[in-house]
């Protein structure tokens, strides 16, 4: 059976870069380098809590996702990081030269606010940062 949603790979083209930016600019657990000879790769894994799977659909065939779905037909589409203060990380990732997909947050699900960092800020994966309701101020 299935136990656990084990890990995600982002496969990029500078790995010290990538490093630094999930260590310094998203604040994640940086859990070593490894060198893994059968799949001739050096890997790095960082820790995160407990997570969902979101499964997303076009509400009434318009929108990002229906243009997501038209051009590719399904896919893994974003990762989501939580914040407990998206005003602030925002900021703080434009002032690191991140680029965001709108300018300030919108409305997600669960009464979360949310916003996309641009796919080409990061190698080429669309990210979400979302703060639970339970967290505004
Ligand atoms: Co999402």
């Amino acid at each position: 059976m299935i136990t656990a949603l084990d890990h995600i790979a982002i496969a990029v083209p500078d790995l010290e870069g990538a490093i630094a930016r999930f260590l310094e600019d998203f604040g994640l657990q940086h859990d070593g380098n490894e060198v893994v000879e059968a799949a001739q790769t050096t890997t790095a894994f960082f820790s995160v809590p407990a997570t969902h799977i979101e499964l997303v659909h076009p509400l009434d065939g318009a929108g990002p996702i229906a243009t997501y779905l038209d051009k590719r037909g399904g896919g893994l589409h974003h990762l989501c990081f939580r914040t407990d203060d998206i005003d602030a990380d925002v900021e703080r990732l434009r002032a690191k030269g991140y680029q965001f997909t709108s300018d300030a947050p919108t409305p997600g699900a669960h009464g979360s606010r949310v916003i996309f960092i641009h796919p080409k800020s990061c190698d080429g994966v669309l990210i979400e940062l979302s703060q639970p309701a339970e967290a505004h101020s």
